[in-house]
């Protein structure tokens, strides 16, 4: 290799290899060969997934698209069509809606649009970790203003943070992993007085008690990020989209490459929205879970569960959260291992599960906790 070829290549994946990234947990089978688990003893609470719409409902919809798809040519009008159908569900024009190959990637796509070296991204801390990774990777400034002791947002730090350089504003609502809901009139005051864009990302929308979409009508500054991963049950076809005023959702939609995602998944979208009462089902049995899972953990000692507008749970142990997360891993429990959250010092969440799912991680945390 050509010596100016080899100190350069060297330079770019240093850094590359240093910058941060999202850490990935072991796949199921990895968890099980570690504990000498069956892959089907494995019960994965970690991400936030919904498995709450049956898989058995939704394989006959991806029949129909291979049936209807023709994946040997580019996407045809499929994106179109999904468009459409999101105007409909959210209520905004279908040139408002901008779709990506997960909302993660859209969220990246806004960061290297309006974010450049020196520009300076901010937002509140604990927040979805994704968010920062992205705005590092491009070398711009990462500003974090800490969440108040009940996770809402202290708005004059807030406002203190939005020096000249700042861009871009993230707000996380409902806010993973704290999983309350912003005050709305904290974030419309937000919208109004921040220098640049302002990106809520809405991944749990349907989990909560409002939205901030109809706001793209008044904000020409305001990005709402949306999913098909949580709400839909489509976390592996990787779908999500965002909604903005047109002028910016066009700016948002004309990437560099074409056909950012594919025919199947825009496809699937698009069914799930037609058969929508299988999502408004399944957050409806959701919620009830919810209600159920947060009380029952506040019944076991040493627990503090908090209350939630999202498909997780956020909880506090009296015990050091490293063990409590190693003995529910070693019975084939997975759950998020958090530590300190604001004046909370071990912080943990788990996705609400089906109901036997919950029950196997309420049985593993009496029996550690109380023992
Ligand atoms: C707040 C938040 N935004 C976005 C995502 C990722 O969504 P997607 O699967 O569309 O990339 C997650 C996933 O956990 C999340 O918690």
């Amino acid at each position: 290799m050509n010596p100016r070829c080899e100190d350069w290549l060297r330079g770019k994946l240093e850094r590359l290899q240093g910058s941060e990234s999202y850490n990935a947990e072991k796949t199921n089978k990895e968890i099980a060969d570690k504990y000498g688990l069956a892959v089907t003893d494995i019960v994965k609470l970690n991400y936030n997934e919904n498995l709450y719409i049956p898989r058995e409902k939704i394989i006959p919809l991806l029949k129909e698209v291979a049936e209807e798809v023709d994946f040997r040519i580019y996407p045809q009008n499929e994106e179109a069509l999904l468009k459409e159908k999101i105007g409909e569900y959210l209520q905004v024009p279908q040139d408002s809606v901008t779709v990506g190959n997960s909302s993660d990637e859209v969220m990246e796509r806004v960061i290297r649009i309006f974010l450049k070296k020196g520009d300076a991204a901010v937002t509140f801390t604990p927040t979805f970790s994704v968010f920062k990774y992205c705005v590092l990777y491009e070398e711009a400034e990462y500003v974090q203003v800490p969440l108040c002791d009940d996770f809402n947002i202290d708005m004059e730090a807030m406002h203190s943070a939005f020096t000249s350089n700042a861009r871009l504003l993230y707000l996380c609502s409902p806010n993973n992993p704290t999983s309350n809901q912003l005050k709305p009139r904290e974030i419309e005051a937000l919208i109004e007085e921040f220098p640049g864009i302002v990106l809520v990302d809405e991944a749990y929308g349907e989990y909560a008690d409002y939205s901030v979409v109809p706001l793209i009508k008044k904000y020409e500054n305001l990005i709402v990020l949306r999913t098909f991963s949580k709400a839909f049950s489509l976390a592996g076809l990787r779908l999500g989209y965002a909604l903005a005023n047109p002028t910016l959702a066009k700016a948002l939609d004309k990437t560099p490459a074409p056909y950012p995602v594919n025919a199947v998944s825009l496809s699937m979208g698009r069914k799930m929205l037609e058969n929508i009462g299988l999502m408004r089902e399944s957050v409806t049995a959701l919620k009830l879970e919810r209600g159920k899972l947060i009380s029952r953990l506040n019944e076991i000692k040493g627990v503090e569960a908090f209350d939630s507008k999202a498909n997780f749970v956020l909880f506090n142990t009296a015990k050091p959260y490293a063990g409590v997360y190693e003995a529910a891993l070693s019975r084939g429990l997975v759950i998020k291992r958090l530590g300190k959250l604001v004046r909370y010092e071990n912080c943990l969440r788990t996705t609400v599960g089906l109901p036997e799912m919950n029950a196997k991680l309420l049985k593993t945390l009496s029996e550690y906790m109380e023992d």
